[in-house]
């Protein structure tokens, strides 16, 4: 079988990459990423010389592009987005672009090449903000109330995959999952931001109070229910995938991580809140442990503690991804940081 991965130069889309290539030995993938800031070569080193394995660098948006990359493909697995809430608030309309026009590009080509599985990967912030107190979960059918321009793009993009079901008969399904964590993943996102600001003698910027929370899954976890659901999933159908069984605040996962690190708390900063901060995620995955027998399985504390250690040996890795550009972002978003 053949599969067209978009975005396999990212955090998640790589870690998937090396999962599958791995795991089904008579399966060729192409990973078509336009390898903005946030999708890295290294993330793949060594891959150029799997004869399984090719790249097609090219952006979503271009419909040549995608109309080329896609030939051949039985299934489309849907990775390319931008994806950091805090440059969705700083510029909105890349958001729009990649992830709503980019995914409908996607979609229009797999209808014309009867691609036989379409999976997109979307993320639980389509569903908002739990309140902090709450026991509720998200679940299959939780309203859609997206808070920042990065969820409203993804939910945006979710309306269409399903839409492209209903009105052309692609097969499709997507799953909504909560914060991954891992190797690969871009030091702007929390857990990997903390870790290399802590290794660089920084300090790591909570937001707020730093008592929201967010529902942490395992990269690894991730890979598991995404081919749980190409190989069993439902056409037309939505899997919720999540990883934590207890709550656990922002703060909280800095604190472990200035531990494991052998740091001291005083390189906590509190810093301005994100405008729209949603204040809790939390996931249920009833649905796809019922229906395809997933379940999250890593530990989180472990898991945590690998990644940090995957950190500490891969500094050249993450040093290349903090340079001159990053810093002009961090300098805009972290103010006086
Ligand atoms: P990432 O930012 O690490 O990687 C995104 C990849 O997409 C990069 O390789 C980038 O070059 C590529 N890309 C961006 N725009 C493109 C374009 N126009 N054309 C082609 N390629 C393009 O993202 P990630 O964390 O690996 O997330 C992957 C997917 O999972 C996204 O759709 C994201 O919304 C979703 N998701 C992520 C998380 C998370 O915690 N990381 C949680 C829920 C859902
Ligand atoms: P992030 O990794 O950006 O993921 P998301 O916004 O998609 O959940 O942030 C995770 C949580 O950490 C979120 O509640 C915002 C918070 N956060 C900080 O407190 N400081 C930071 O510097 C960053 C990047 C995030």
């Amino acid at each position: 079988m053949k599969l067209l991965v978009t975005g396999g130069s990212g955090f998640i889309g790589a870690n998937f990459i090396k999962y599958w290539l791995e795991k089904y030995s008579a399966d060729d993938l192409v990973n078509l990423d336009a390898l903005t800031y946030a999708g890295n070569p290294d993330n793949l080193n060594g891959f150029e010389k799997n004869s399984r394995y090719s790249f097609i660098k090219g952006n979503i948006c271009d419909p040549a592009v995608v109309s080329k990359a896609i030939k051949g493909a039985e299934v489309v697995v849907h990775f390319a987005a931008e994806t950091h809430v805090d440059r969705s608030i700083l510029k909105p309309s890349l958001f729009l672009k990649t992830n709503i026009l980019g995914t409908q590009i996607l979609l229009e080509a797999a209808v014309k090449n009867k691609i036989r599985h379409f999976h997109h990967i979307s993320t639980d912030e389509v569903y908002g903000s739990l309140n902090l107190k709450s026991k509720e979960k998200f679940n299959e059918k939780t309203r859609y109330n997206p808070r920042s321009p990065y969820a409203a793009s993804k939910a945006a993009a979710d309306h269409l995959v399903l839409a492209y079901h209903e009105t052309y008969g692609l097969a499709a399904t997507i799953t909504n999952c909560s914060n991954n964590f891992g190797p690969y993943q871009h030091p702007e996102k929390l857990i990997p931001l903390a870790i290399t600001n802590l290794l660089q003698g920084k300090k790591v910027p909570v937001y707020g109070d730093g008592q929201n929370i967010r529902d942490w899954l395992y990269v690894s976890d991730h890979c598991r229910a995404i081919d749980s659901v190409i190989k069993k999933g439902k056409c037309g159908e939505i899997y919720c995938v999540g990883g934590l069984k207890q709550d656990i605040s922002n703060l909280e996962v800095i604190r472990k991580i200035v531990k494991l690190l052998n740091c001291r708390e005083s390189q906590i900063e509190f810093v301005k809140d994100r405008p729209g901060h949603d204040r809790k995620y939390a996931i249920d995955w009833t649905k796809i442990n019922r229906e395809l027998g997933w379940q999250p399985e890593e530990d989180f504390e472990e898991r945590l503690k690998e990644t940090a250690e995957w950190y500490v040996r891969n500094e050249a890795w993450w040093r290349k991804l903090k340079g001159k550009n990053f810093q002009v972002f961090y300098r805009r978003n972290y103010k006086k940081l």
